[in-house]
């Protein structure tokens, strides 16, 4: 529709019209079997409301879909088409690792590809919004949604939301299979306090600025459709109703001019979090505040049209941003086609799979190998744990994968041919942790996700264990529950369930010749068992085609190559720990170890065991030192840094050249270093490339004592590596001035 029609369109709606646009409700008002990713409490819609809800989230299936907007725009009276949302987290169907497992691959390429079919698939059945990415820095893994984020970098965080928005969006010109994106949690939720689901946050306003911001800074330049505001507050003004931050900052300075959607209740909630004296309040705050969309919370369905008839929020104001969510509506096309998009393209296509397949081997990191990897296919094996006849490698964010387009280890190993022993060995999940984690629906696993081994015997399976003898070599494939990540799932320990780490110790006193092969939503404890085991692979939550990518690791038919996106820790006790935690007095020196007086714990290193940006390979790299030259002048002034990347090692492999940028000497206290670069490489044996990594001015702006922007006078050193604590060599200069 031309911009005329849409202006004529607005300007004909009643004002209950343009508050259903404002208003975003669950599939079950729709139909009953629509996926609740939240609460329903107080959200009682009076029948207007269903009637010119603008948008729906959680629905799925073309048909359902087709029949609810044929009906809905037949009794709308402008028939403005409903927006389908849902959360497509890591795809719709052919489910891709986890976010945090895409970082990993430090291969934003690939991740732009998975996000393009995730858009294909949902877009094809009806779905033309999804929230997502999530880009919220988080060094805490006691945090369930670290899973949904890209890791502790912000750098990686930008790069990696930048190329899945534009996956998702088809380069800022959505329409047909395209779908809209959300750039989430607007602002800093991944510094929960305490990792603890739904907590507040508290951030010194230069951190929050500096490295909670950046990467929505650097994706708001991706063209989002839609942001949506975090729950908790920033500097105690929760987001939803914080104008500086939606008004001043989002809309002003990053020139945001999509729509803003609140989370899930969120503007409901300023009345529990004691900042409305009630759902109205709430509702004129969120309004003037300027949150477009409210998603099932009270407020805008029952006092929305109450604050505009009293004149406290001006019709104006509605208009803006009716106009916002209409926009989106008509870049989506879909005023041209409401069912635009659907039944495009099949769901699981073998081109889909293959992606999928890629980006999980690309994720997996291999943080220890004492040689024992790759194995040779024709060597006895045991593969043990309960993730070797599972199908359970999806997550709870793929609200609409199916476990049963997942194949297991033990399928792929038997279509290879490969000999093992298979012993699955114990459930995930003790009863009481099922329990614990409300996995499975109460009911116990092996009827739920694995339903085909409801009759084990486990005595029998640990047998199998019996026969392990001291040469032997066991893969132990273990990990958490599915439900044991996401949203709604903060853990306070980071242990391996515990029949699994029982099944680990039994293991471990028969054999030392152990490759430990880790599914997770999240760096793990993993100490006591990297110190037992040979090597370990880190999977995350691998998707769909999880199983086929790690037994193609271990066979060596493909290297490692993913690099950590999160550090993992060395005990919970060391969490929140970061490789860009600021620089502090009182430093640890390894010149005088047995110093009391310094920033340490007495009881643990002050590394955490593997660091941010740390991977092995199969293959050796060397990486020669940096080397600098300016370009440009003033504002254009450019550092290009450059280094040489060789495969010395026998077998091609990728290697992940980093570069990080320090303060040298600053007005303020600075983050310990910050990644500024990276790029991937490709390298046969022998094979060498330079790399060149050019770097603008202003990306060396950091805030001054009174949070002014300094940006030059500032001596920076900028390192290169294959890790944020292993640098090849370091340059020092300053911006602004000469090297
Ligand atoms: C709440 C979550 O915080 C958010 O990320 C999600 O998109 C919404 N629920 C919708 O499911």
């Amino acid at each position: 529709m031309d911009t005329r029609d849409l202006k004529r369109l607005l300007s004909g709606m009643s004002l209950r019209e343009k508050i259903g646009q404002m208003i975003q409700l669950t599939g079950m008002y729709f139909d009953e079997e629509a996926v609740l990713t939240g609460t329903v409490g107080e959200v009682k819609p009076e029948e207007w409301v269903i009637r010119y809800a603008g948008s729906v989230l959680g629905m799925d299936g073309a048909d359902k879909i087709r029949a609810v907007q044929e009906k809905y725009m037949e009794e709308h009276p402008h028939h403005i088409p409903l927006l389908f949302m849902a959360d497509i987290i890591h795809g719709y169907k052919t489910i891709a690792p986890i976010p945090l497992g895409q970082a990993c691959s430090f291969h934003p390429e690939l991740v732009h590809e998975a996000a393009e079919y995730a858009a294909a698939e949902a877009s094809s059945e009806g779905i033309k919004a999804t929230f997502s990415p999530m880009v919220d820095v988080s060094k805490d893994p006691r945090w369930g949604r670290i899973m949904e984020s890209f890791g502790e970098d912000p750098f990686l965080n930008g790069v990696m939301g930048i190329a899945m928005l534009e996956g998702y969006q088809g380069y800022g010109s959505i329409g047909g299979a395209r779908i809209a994106g959300c750039l989430k949690h607007f602002a800093g939720y991944g510094a929960v306090n305490a990792g603890k689901e739904y907590n507040d946050v508290e951030l010194s306003r230069r951190t929050f600025m500096e490295q909670y911001m950046k990467p929505f800074r650097m994706a708001v330049y991706a063209d989002p459709a839609m942001v949506m505001t975090a729950f908790h507050a920033v500097d105690r003004t929760p987001v939803s109703k914080n104008r500086e931050l939606l008004e001043e900052i989002l809309r002003g300075e990053l020139g945001f001019g999509g729509t803003i959607i609140s989370d899930w209740g969120a503007i409901g909630q300023l009345e529990e979090q004691q900042v409305a004296s009630g759902q109205k309040e709430a509702a004129c705050a969120a309004a003037e505040a300027g949150v477009d969309i409210d998603m099932m919370s009270p407020a805008y369905m029952s006092h929305l049209e109450e604050l505009v008839e009293e004149g406290r929020i001006l019709e104006s104001a509605i208009d803006r941003s009716v106009w916002r969510i209409l926009q989106m509506k008509n870049r989506l096309g879909l005023f041209e086609d409401p069912f635009a998009g659907m039944k495009r393209s099949v769901c699981l296509s073998p081109a889909a799979k293959r992606g999928a397949l890629r980006l999980a081997c690309e994720s997996c990191v291999l943080v220890k190998n004492e040689g024992i990897l790759p194995l040779d296919p024709g060597q006895k094996v045991f593969w043990a744990g309960p993730y070797i006849d599972s199908r359970e490698f999806l997550s709870r964010w793929a609200i609409f994968g199916e476990h049963a387009d997942v194949e297991t280890i033990e399928t792929v190993l038997k279509g290879r041919k490969i000999p093992v022993k298979l012993i699955p060995g114990c459930e995930i999940l003790s009863e009481e942790e099922m329990r614990i984690w409300c996995a499975g629906d109460g009911k116990p696993v092996e009827e739920g996700i694995q339903g085909d081994r409801k009759d084990v015997d486990w005595q029998k399976q640990y047998a199998g264990v019996e026969e392990i003898r001291e040469d032997d070599t066991v893969v132990l494939v273990l990990g958490e529950h599915e439900a044991q990540s996401g949203e709604a799932a903060s853990r306070a320990f980071l242990d391996l369930p515990e029949r699994q780490a029982e099944l680990f110790d039994m293991v471990a006193r028969r054999t030392s010749h152990i490759v430990t092969v880790m599914i997770s939503g999240r760096p793990l404890d993993l100490r006591r068992i990297a110190e037992r085991s040979e090597a370990i692979l880190l999977a995350w939550r691998p998707g769909t085609m999880g199983a086929q990518a790690i037994v193609r690791l271990i066979y060596g038919e493909e290297s490692p190559s993913g690099k950590l996106a999160a550090g993992i820790p060395w005990c919970t006790g060391q969490i929140p720990v970061s490789y860009w935690d600021m620089t502090t007095g009182h430093r640890m020196s390894e010149a005088d170890p047995g110093n009391r007086f310094c920033s340490r714990y007495m009881d643990i290193p002050n590394t955490p065991l593997y660091p941010f940006g740390f991977g092995l390979s199969y293959t050796e790299f060397e990486i020669t030192p940096p080397q600098m030259r300016k370009e440009g002048a003033g504002e254009e002034e450019r550092i290009c840094v450059s280094c040489r990347v060789k495969n010395t090692g026998d077998s091609s492999g990728a290697e992940v050249v980093q570069c990080y940028v320090e303060t040298i000497c600053a007005p303020v206290v600075r983050p310990a270093k910050e990644l500024i670069r990276f790029r991937k490489v490709f390298l046969e044996p022998g094979r060498e490339r330079e790399i060149e990594f050019a770097i603008e001015r202003k990306e060396f702006v950091f805030y001054g004592e009174d949070m002014e922007p300094i940006d030059g006078g500032i001596p920076l050193r900028i390192t290169v590596g294959n890790s944020s604590y292993n640098a090849a060599g370091s340059v020092d200069f300053t911006v602004g001035g000469s090297v």
